[in-house]
């Protein structure tokens, strides 16, 4: 099978690195780039037209990132008969029904393995629970970025600044990390892993998301003094999904999970809790991901289950709340504890607390977790 190559960057790359050569039957025959200047090779192209409306090329894969203009390409080589594989997390989330209808209408695949976990094989299990279990509920430390960030906070007291500067020269961080650190990245690996464990589809911005934007050095301090870690955690179940920086327990397992690596856990009746964990993040590792998708439709594998339901809202979520910051105080919330620059609130409703935040406030919102 000959394939259309979106993109040739970190994970473009990653991906020509693993398959060129080694697999007879599968040949990258076009590359769509930027720039010719972004190296020397015979298959870069700029007209993503020609890769498109190439009749031999039979699958496309998307590595571009960004929502426009790789989420048309994709929708318009489904449409013309190629199946697609995609790494793009937040194209995906956003257009998920549009690629998902695509899909069943022009009978052609859509694997996104690498959206969500990287190399984690995250999506694939999820599908292969499902075969038997109703899957009840997930959670993860699904961000690289964020979660080399507090572990560095919360290892070597770095503050928040230093420890984005250094994610970013490891080339974890988004090129503009604000999806990183405001909790968008996770928002949208919370859709596609609402899809994939429970067949449900939500718009991005229906998931409440907050960030570690506005974390200090004395945020970690005071967990670690507690006995305890600051995670960037997002979660989901049948009743809708959320993302939040969590205080956790020393033992709860997601405390253990330092610098860029990422924990995916699902819960369902028949197996339990069972947990992923690996590279979250990086050229080969993801690429790895995008060449098992590749594999598995050149090799016949079925299609994963297309049909949804889509909700229109997230569910009820609640907890007991760490606000730190300039004017944290002054909210309008019930308060259990009082401390220098911070609260905690009494056991109430997200709902409650996202009603009482001043827009565009800068404090750092956790929850302390039971
Ligand atoms: N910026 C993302 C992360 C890349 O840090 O996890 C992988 O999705």
């Amino acid at each position: 099978m000959k394939i259309g190559l979106l993109g040739h960057g970190v994970v473009g790359r990653g991906v020509t690195a693993i398959l060129d050569g080694k697999y007879p039957d599968l040949e990258i025959t076009k590359i769509l780039v930027k720039d010719l200047s972004e190296g020397n090779d015979p298959r870069y192209t700029l007209s993503a037209e020609e890769i498109l409306n190439d009749p031999e090329i039979g699958m496309i894969v998307e590595c571009m990132g960004g929502v426009q203009p790789a989420g048309s390409y994709v929708l318009q080589a489904m449409k013309q008969g190629k199946h697609a594989v995609t790494s793009n997390k937040k194209m995906l989330a956003s257009l998920l029904e549009e690629i998902l209808a695509a899909s069943s209408e022009h009978h052609v695949q859509v694997r996104f393995e690498a959206s969500c976990g990287g190399g984690i094989p995250w999506i694939h299990e999820l599908e292969h629970i499902r075969r038997i279990d109703e899957i009840t509920g997930f959670r993860g430390i699904m961000n690289g970025t964020t979660n080399y960030i507090l572990s560095a906070m919360h290892e070597n007291g770095t503050d928040f600044a230093e420890a984005l500067k250094q994610a970013q020269k490891l080339g974890y961080a988004e090129q503009d990390p604000s999806d990183d650190i405001d909790g968008m990245d996770v928002r949208y690996k919370c859709c596609i892993s609402l899809f994939a464990a429970c067949g449900l589809v939500i718009s991005p911005d229906l998931i409440p998301a907050f960030g570690i934007r506005h974390i200090h050095a004395s945020d970690a301090a005071w967990a670690k003094q507690h006995g305890r870690v600051i995670k960037m955690i997002g979660e989901g179940s049948p009743q809708g999904a959320c993302v939040m920086p969590r205080i956790l327990k020393s033992n709860d397992p997601m405390s253990a999970v330092f610098s860029n690596q990422n924990r995916l856990e699902t819960d369902s009746p028949t197996l339990g809790v069972a947990a992923f964990s690996g590279q979250g993040a990086g050229s080969l590792p993801t690429a790895h991901a995008v060449v098992q998708d590749i594999l598995d439709i050149a090799r016949g594998c079925t299609q994963m289950k297309t049909e949804y339901e889509r909700i229109d809202q997230t569910g009820i979520f609640e907890g007991t709340y760490y606000i730190s910051g300039n004017g944290a105080e002054a909210l309008n919330l019930p308060v259990k504890e009082k401390g220098n620059g911070f609260i905690i609130t009494e056991h109430i409703l997200l709902n409650d607390l996202m009603q009482a935040l001043p827009e565009g406030h800068a404090l750092f919102i956790a929850e302390v977790c039971e």
